[in-house]
């Protein structure tokens, strides 16, 4: 029962906060607030980057592909399922 009751708050949660799982103010030091920036003068810039190429960079850090600096991205993104990351690519970057 007790098993049960969890379950379905954790797929309520998954299912109600969708984005908010993704915490950007964590990424803001590095990328800007609206991802406007080349994180630590490296990284494209991320609002000018297409969901896809949003999702396909980061799901590539969670898998140790990316550029020079990728272990930190691997840090920021490692934590996020696969799931998520599909839900935030859409709610930044460029359409
Ligand atoms: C400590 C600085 C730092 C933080 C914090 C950070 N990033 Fe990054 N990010 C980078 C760097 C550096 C790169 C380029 C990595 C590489 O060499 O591939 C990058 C690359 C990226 C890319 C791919 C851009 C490209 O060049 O292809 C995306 C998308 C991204 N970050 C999103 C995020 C998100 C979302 C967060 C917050 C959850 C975040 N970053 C937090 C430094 C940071």
């Amino acid at each position: 029962m007790k098993k049960i009751v969890l379950a379905s708050i954790v797929a309520l949660a998954a299912s109600t906060a969708l984005m908010a799982t993704v915490n950007t103010a964590a990424c803001a030091a590095c990328h800007g607030k609206n991802f406007e920036k080349h994180a630590l003068g490296k990284s494209r810039i991320v609002a000018n980057l297409t969901h896809d190429e949003i999702e396909d960079a980061l799901k590539g850090y969670k898998v140790g592909k990316g550029g020079s600096m990728k272990s930190i991205m691997k840090g920021q993104i490692g934590k996020y399922s696969d799931a998520e990351i599909e839900a935030f690519s859409k709610t930044i970057g460029k359409k």
